[in-house]
């Protein structure tokens, strides 16, 4: 697929093409197995944590660790999350993240605690490079499950964030050259793509998104999500992070998941929330996350979301760990990592897929 392709417009533009094609019938082609039936895998107070791949450089580490001294595993993962939000080398979340169509960072973030079933959530809030942690003092500080926008905003600078422009200069970057890329019938004039930096290409239509989730020393599950959203989203547009039941869910009686990846695909099926029915009814977490996945399939009837072959034309994945602390992972397209943390260290671990990487 080319650089155009993978901009918010060329995509529209490849699905309409698509459209005209011949559909194939959606298969679903995995060397994936059913996973081995489990009794129970982990001793009594053993801690575990699965999240997205970009929690391997330090988030996970920085949970486990900090909920070994005694923080509670919740506001553990938070400040893990929070490692990536201030990395400005991560452009899927936080300061760095890749910015909105009119060049501002937009972010959303949600956190849930299974042991009271309260969750907390922010969408598009601006400025603010933590929105984990305006969710988790959503859930501690309010009756409310979901601040947007200023509201949101408002909310954090009481309890003391402090306001920051969140666009980087590669960022900025990338958002100039998207924009100089849009149209041949407009007055901008792109830079040479050779001076960008090598991977800013790699950003066109993407949804980065951390998500992590664990499983606490007394039994309790907690997970958290956050993002800046779809590349050169339209300003206002909220992903499936801050939407419980979908970028995340959490209950102590199954199990946790989150997500990345098109989240517009994830709040129509409800993504996280059927993986977790799926660990109630005793399904291995990699099992329920296929199984959503498969739903997501499903519901993608329309052209401009296929490929010409018929298969999805975009990425997501679930993470997932069950009451019991077994954990998994799956996408719709395999090829890819997702990180887990136990008594044994942090370590990547291949993500399978309903289809071929
Ligand atoms: N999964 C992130 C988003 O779609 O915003």
């Amino acid at each position: 697929m080319t650089e155009a392709d993978l901009s918010r417009r060329g995509f529209l533009a490849t699905g309409a093409a698509a459209a005209l094609a011949t559909t194939a019938c959606v298969q679903t082609t995995t060397t994936w197995k059913p996973a081995a039936p489990e009794v129970l895998v982990r001793r009594q107070g053993t801690v575990c944590l699965v999240g997205s791949q970009n929690t391997k450089k330090r988030a996970l580490e920085l949970a486990y660790e900090l909920h070994g001294k005694g923080t509670p595993l919740l506001d553990a993962i938070v400040k893990g999350i929070n490692t990536v939000e201030d990395d400005p080398s991560d452009h899927s979340v936080g300061l760095g993240g890749i910015p909105n169509e009119d060049g501002v960072v937009e972010l959303d973030a949600s956190v849930m605690d299974g042991r009271t079933g309260l969750s907390g959530a922010v969408a598009s809030i601006q400025d603010i490079k933590n929105p984990a942690s305006v969710a988790l003092l959503v859930m501690r500080y309010t009756d409310h499950c979901l601040l947007v926008g200023p509201g949101a905003k408002q909310f954090a600078k009481h309890h003391g964030f402090k306001e920051e422009n969140l666009l980087t200069d590669d960022a900025r970057e990338a958002w100039l050259h998207w924009k100089a890329t849009l149209s041949d019938k407009d007055d901008r004039f792109p830079k040479e793509t050779a001076l960008l930096p090598k991977d800013v290409k790699a950003w066109f239509g993407i949804t980065g998104t951390v998500n992590c989730c664990g499983l606490d020393k007394d039994g309790h599950l907690s997970g958290c999500t956050s993002t800046s959203g779809l590349a050169f989203k339209i300003p206002g547009r909220v992903g499936d992070s801050p939407i419980i039941g979908a970028g995340l869910y959490v209950d102590d009686d199954a199990g946790a998941a989150g997500s990345t990846g098109r989240g517009e695909a994830n709040i129509i099926t409800l993504g996280s929330g059927m993986v977790v029915e799926a660990m109630r009814r005793g399904a291995h977490p990699t099992d329920a996350a296929k199984e959503a996945l498969e739903r997501v399939v499903r519901f993608t009837k329309m052209k401009h979301l296929q490929r010409a072959d018929g298969k999805p034309d975009f990425q997501l994945k679930f993470y997932a760990i069950d009451k019991k602390g077994r954990t998994g992972s799956f996408g719709m397209f395999a090829g890819e990592q997702y990180a887990m943390c136990d008594e044994h260290g942090t370590r990547l671990v291949d993500c399978p897929g309903l289809f071929g990487g």
